[in-house]
């Protein structure tokens, strides 16, 4: 008998087999030369947790709390676009893994079903990532959002203009299904020009995004809000004084600009620059439940995975999503007591080793000393 995945990448090498080749390649690659994206895992794999023994950690506190949403361990579905690339159930079989879990999915702006779908099928809270594609398009989503009960607004800042896969362009890679939250009954703001709304969607050139842009989505709804890409001190204090309840540091999986630092590297930095006004997240490269411990190390509060959602889906549905988020749980929890920590609510400081050359910067002194607060 065939034994069930026992790592992520168990079922990213299960996941590689099944997919299409081009639906495969979509899901994995990254833009360009995938710098990024292979940087996002080797920073990872560079940090060191610091054992500590002797303790008594059979009573673990794994659970936590995003914006007062609470999570049953901190790992979060990331938002991606077009589940059907890896199940015909889309977007809702994600929602009911992610429900199993306890844990929080973010649904893409660009899901294959609506976001009104996807909340009628989740059984665990919602947040909805908003690509900004002009005021009319974006009140609609953010008022529908509000409606179906959705959390919080992640507003993705990290993609000013589209940027196609250099394997997706080898490959045709033609994107399966339609765009759930474009459909002209949901949204006839995409259509007022005469122009349908999914091609309203894909047509660039994007509308600008800026922070003032930031500060009309602030006045249009009261819902907290996040912001999904930013990854240096200076704009990370800008998030701040424009009313942002949360960070998350993401590098998008290296997927839209290569040659960058990988999002964990650039955690200290925004932690540091926003001093615990606002919470921190991170996506990008996490794969072990090691991974999650040390970006809570760093100063995060939860991480979010991308690729891994498909890889669960293209599996088994509902049920792989659940079980690789499972398996992180699990892992998570055994580096908490292999780390001698009983909560992840105070954990000490200390435990990890970062090499020299690691991240723009390594300590608070180096932080102070380049980036006065
Ligand atoms: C296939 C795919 C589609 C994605 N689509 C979106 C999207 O629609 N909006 C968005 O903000 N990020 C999108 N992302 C980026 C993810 O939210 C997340 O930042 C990234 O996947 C995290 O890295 P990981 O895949 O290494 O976990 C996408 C990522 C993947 C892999």
């Amino acid at each position: 008998m065939r034994m069930d995945p026992i790592s992520l990448y168990d079922y990213e090498a299960r996941a590689r087999h099944i997919l299409p080749h081009n639906n495969w390649v979509f899901v994995e690659a990254g833009a360009m030369d995938e710098r990024t994206t292979a940087r996002n895992r080797t920073a990872f794999e560079a940090l060191t947790l610091r054992p500590r023994f002797l303790r008594d950690t059979t009573e673990r506190k794994i659970s936590t709390t995003v914006l007062g949403t609470d999570i049953s361990f901190p790992v979060m579905i990331s938002p991606t676009d077009s589940h059907l690339n890896a199940h015909p159930e889309a977007e809702r079989a994600t929602a009911r893994g992610a429900g199993m879990s306890n844990t929080l999915m973010m649904c893409s702006t660009s899901s294959n079903c609506s976001l009104e779908e996807i909340a009628e099928a989740a059984t665990g809270p919602l947040w909805f990532q908003l690509s900004h594609r002009g005021y009319d398009l974006t009140e609609n989503l953010v008022k529908r959002a509000e409606a179906a009960g959705f959390g919080a607004i992640v507003l993705t800042v990290d993609a000013p203009i589209p940027t196609p896969k250099e394997r997706d362009i080898r490959n045709r890679y033609e994107r399966p299904g339609e765009y759930g939250n474009f459909r002209a009954s949901l949204n006839p703001a995409a259509t007022a020009d005469g122009v349908d709304a999914s091609q309203a969607w894909e047509m660039p050139p994007c509308p600008p995004l800026t922070w003032r842009e930031l500060e009309w989505l602030r006045s249009l709804t009261d819902l907290p809000l996040v912001l999904k890409g930013i990854r240096v001190a200076e704009d990370a204090r800008l998030a701040v004084e424009h009313g942002a309840n949360a960070i998350m540091v993401s590098t998008h999986g290296g997927r839209r600009f290569d040659d960058t630092m990988s999002s964990i590297e650039m955690v200290p930095e925004v932690v540091a620059a926003t001093g615990g006004k606002v919470e921190v997240y991170v996506d990008s490269g996490v794969r072990r439940g090691s991974d999650v411990l040390k970006a809570l190390a760093l100063g995060a509060t939860a991480v979010a995975v991308g690729r891994p959602l498909y890889w669960g889906l293209a599996v088994n549905g509902a049920e792989g999503v659940h079980h690789m988020l499972e398996i992180l749980r699990e892992e998570f929890n055994r580096a908490m007591a292999y780390c001698g920590q009983n909560s992840v609510d105070s954990l000490e400081d200390r435990l990890l080793n970062i090499p020299r050359n690691w991240g723009p910067f390594r300590t608070e002194n180096d932080i102070a000393d380049h980036l006065p607060l």
